[in-house]
Formats: C-alpha cells, structure tokens, sequence
C-alpha cells in the first residue's frame, strides 16, 4: 500500500515545510516539494490512496511515554484495557505509547515483564514499549535490569511515595541508579516524600479532613521539592540519569533546572493536567466531585502559579516533555471507595486521548510554538526513550505514524464522546481549537473521518534503545 498526503504543513520539532509525504507500506519513503513528480514520475496517480492535507498540518505521531493501561493500584484495575486505552489513544493522534510493568515487592521483575507482554500483546491499538517499575530492589532486580535493557526497556521506575506499596527506600534507590549509570539505561523517579506523606495523610484523616481536597493538601509542594532535589543529589552520586514523572510543583522545576544548569543529565515531564486544572476549581469541587482529579503529585493552586509556570518551563527547555499518566478509574466502584477517606481514593486521571488536543490549544493561545507542540509531544519523548528516527519525526526511514491535524476544526471534550473507559471526563466542557482528522499507524489508516479503522493487535512492541537524549 502507498499513500501520498498532499499539500498539508509538515511541522517537525525543527521546523515547518509545505511538503508532500510518501508512504510506502509501514515507512515513510519520502517528503516532497508539493505537486512533485519523482524523475518524471507521477506520484498522485501511482499510489493506493492520496490523503488531501490542504490547510492542515502532518505531524508525527504523539507518542505518550507515561501511561498505565490496567495498572493494579489502590485496590482495583485502572479501567482501561490496553485495548480500549490504545483505541482512545489513536483518536487522540497518539500513535505510541510506553506503559508500566509493574514489580510490587517480593515479586520478580522479569516474571512481571513477561506477564505484561501477555496484557498487551494482541491487543493494542498502537505501538507500545515498556518501562520497568522496581519497587524492592533484589539482587535479582539488578540482574534483571540488564538483560531488560537488552530486550529494549531501557528506563526504570522508582517511587519515593507509598510506603509498603511501590516505596524505595534511598539505599535501594541508589542500587538501582548505579545499575543505570553502569548499564545507560535511564532513572525514572515519583518524586514524592512518602513517610512525611503519609503523617500528614494521618493526622488529616484524624482531624476530620476527609474530602478529596485533603488529597493535595497533604501532599504540599514541599514534599514534591524535596524528593526531586533527593534524587538529583542520588543521581548526581551516582551518574545515572534522572527523569522526573509528573512534576507539578514550580518548585521542583526550580531543582531540576538547577541540576541541568550544572551539567546533570536530568529531565523532567509534566502532564495536562498540571498545565490546566487545580487544587482550588477540580480537587476543591464540591462534596465528592474533587475525586475526579485526585492524582499524584497532586494538582496545585492557582494562586501560586504552578500552572503558568509548568508552561513557561515548556518553553525554556526546563521541562521537556509531556505525558499524559493516564491512569482512569471510574467514579462508581473505584473512586468512590474513598468517601469519607479520601487515602481510599484511587489515583490517577485518564487524559491519553486529549494530549495532543490540550497542547495544541497551547499553541492557539501562544503558550508554545507549532514546532515546540510536536518536540514536547512526540519528538523528545522518541529521543528520551530510545525510539528516534522510527518515530518522533516525519523524514524518510522513519515509520508511518502521522497525524493530519486541522486546525479549522473543533473538538469539544466529553464523557459521552470519548473513548476511554471511563464514567466521566477529567475535562469536561473543554473546547479545543483545532483537531484529530487522520491518524496512521505504521502507513494504516486508523482514523478517518470519524471512524476508527483499525483493527485490535495492530500495534506492535517497541524495542527501544538507550536514550538518545542524554549528553
Ligand atoms: O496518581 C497517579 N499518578 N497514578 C499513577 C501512578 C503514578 O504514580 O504514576
Ligand atoms: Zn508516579
Ligand atoms: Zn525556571
Ligand atoms: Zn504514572
């Protein structure tokens, strides 16, 4: 099958071009000055299918490194399947994902690993890789560590929060960074002061502060600086690189770009919902409704200016890149275990279909530019984690990933017409400025006016290489 997309704007991260671009099978073959012939050759009347991109923009495929199809937490299951949360992914114009294999303590890591490519193999919707959570770090974990990288998970996730449940304590977080450094692969860290966490959690629920507003509340920002500076501090101990998840306190960026000003190779990602929502409109809301966004790190206030400031971090490189953390659960029979206790409260939001979209509204309202959008959503996260030149970037030899956004369009995002499985929409009543039309995966058209095309066990595992971002 060949396809030619005509006349639309390509944006890469580098920039943008008025440019044609042939697909041949699953690869991009060539990008093209408009109407071109090929050496006498006429491209429009020689391939399967001409996709009309005038007035719209070709970008490549988000990709969304920080997802949690079906994750085991609080409890429950997050309540997309990797079936269903790859499908909402694709209308969303993502066209890959990296989730989590998840290692609670005294499991094995690669007994984990080979249980999650059971989840999703033939399942998926999209082109997925994995990152490797390591709560206890055994002996074993460590061996495990490099026969991962070899298979092609080359990042690991350790939590500072969640004590008995993902919790590692700083001898075991060491271990683990010195693996890294000695092996390339990449830290990635839930930055987090657990223990004093949980005393404030106590004492709230103690005190009577029992809604979901007590969420952020005893989780400050203090305990999100921290535990970035702790571990940039092991990491700067230890060599290995640090990649921050879910930052959403401006103080925390102030601590990783410190450590980037003084050469460390240390990364940070924020998440939509660090850039919009916040502890006084969405966990404040009344009675129960603040469940809807309890998520950690938690959303910030306002009034401090988190928000503006994770999208002037955007900006200036302080932070890199953004991933979504989807991790739904449904208000009835999930979260609505913790009324009354808001600790009872799964954690996570579900936003994997709306990244592109809520970012793309950045570039309507001049928060970042058309090139920037594509760097942060999909370029740099193919570069972090070892995918560039497959994916993250529309020039010959890459795979045929891409989105044919119009910018004249307009999605409105709700419940009844998402397609997450969820019971309701973290964003509710929210207008975008532009939209989804075309998405391809690997040269197939999975969406398409409307509809979705694709068929389950269309994506495939990513082996990924060693990131691509250090220096
Ligand atoms: O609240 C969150 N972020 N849930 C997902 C697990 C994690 O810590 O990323
Ligand atoms: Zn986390
Ligand atoms: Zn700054
Ligand atoms: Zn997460």
């Amino acid at each position: 099958m060949k396809t030619l997309i005509t006349g639309g704007t390509v944006v890469n991260a580098t920039g943008t071009a008025t440019a044609d671009v042939l697909i041949d099978g699953e690869t991009i073959a060539a990008v093209l000055a408009p109407g071109s012939t090929l050496l006498g050759f006429d491209l429009a009347a020689n391939v399967d299918r001409v996709i009309d991109a005038s007035g719209k923009y070709v970008i490549p495929g988000g990709i969304d490194a920080h997802t949690h199809m079906e994750m085991p937490f609080g409890g429950t299951f997050a309540s997309d399947t990797f079936e269903t949360g790859t499908r909402a992914a694709a209308w969303g114009g993502t066209t890959s994902i990296v989730d989590f294999v998840v290692q609670y303590a005294g499991e094995n890591v690669l007994d984990q690993y080979q249980l999650w490519h059971e989840k999703a193999a033939g399942n998926c919707a999209i082109d997925y890789g994995f990152h490797q959570i390591l709560s206890d770090v055994q002996d074993s974990s460590l061996v495990a560590m490099d026969e991962l990288v070899a298979e092609g998970v080359t990042s690991f996730k350790l939590f500072m929060a969640y004590k008995g449940v993902f919790l590692s304590d700083d001898g075991q977080i060491v271990k683990a960074m010195q693996k890294a450094a000695d092996n390339g692969s990449i830290v990635m860290m839930h930055a987090e002061n657990g223990s004093v966490i949980d005393l404030l959690v106590q004492q709230a629920i103690a005190a009577g502060d029992t809604a979901p507003y007590y969420h952020g509340i005893t989780r400050p920002w203090q305990t999100e600086e921290e535990a970035t500076h702790r571990a940039i501090m092991l990491a700067n101990l230890t060599g290995a690189p640090l990649y921050v998840v879910h930052v959403s306190a401006k103080q925390a960026v102030e601590q990783i770009a410190a450590a980037r000003d003084n050469g460390q190779n240390v990364f940070g990602e924020t998440c939509p919902q660090y850039l919009y929502l916040s502890l006084e409109e969405q966990l404040g809301a009344p009675g129960f409704e603040g469940a809807k966004w309890v998520c950690s790190t938690p959303l910030r206030s306002r009034a401090e200016g988190h928000q503006d400031h994770m999208w002037q971090s955007l900006r200036t490189n302080d932070l890199q890149m953004v991933s979504t953390d989807h991790c739904p659960f449904c208000m009835k029979g999930q979260k609505d275990r913790g009324i009354g206790d808001f600790s009872k409260i799964p954690n996570g939001i579900g936003s994997v279909e709306h990244r592109m979209d809520l970012l793309y509204q950045g570039v309507v309202d001049g928060r970042i530019s058309l090139s920037r959008w594509v760097e942060v959503t999909s370029t740099t996260p193919a570069r972090m984690f070892g995918m560039y030149g497959k994916k993250g970037v529309i020039q010959p030899g890459a795979d045929g990933d891409i989105v044919v956004y119009d910018p004249q369009g307009r999605t409105s995002i709700s419940v009844d017409t998402h397609h997450m499985n969820m019971d309701y929409s973290a964003w509710e009543g929210f207008q975008i400025d532009g939209h989804v039309d075309t998405v391809l995966s690997r040269g197939k058209v999975i969406i398409d006016e409307g509809q979705y095309r694709g068929t389950a066990g269309d994506g495939r595992f990513v082996k990924r290489g060693l990131s691509q971002y250090l220096v």
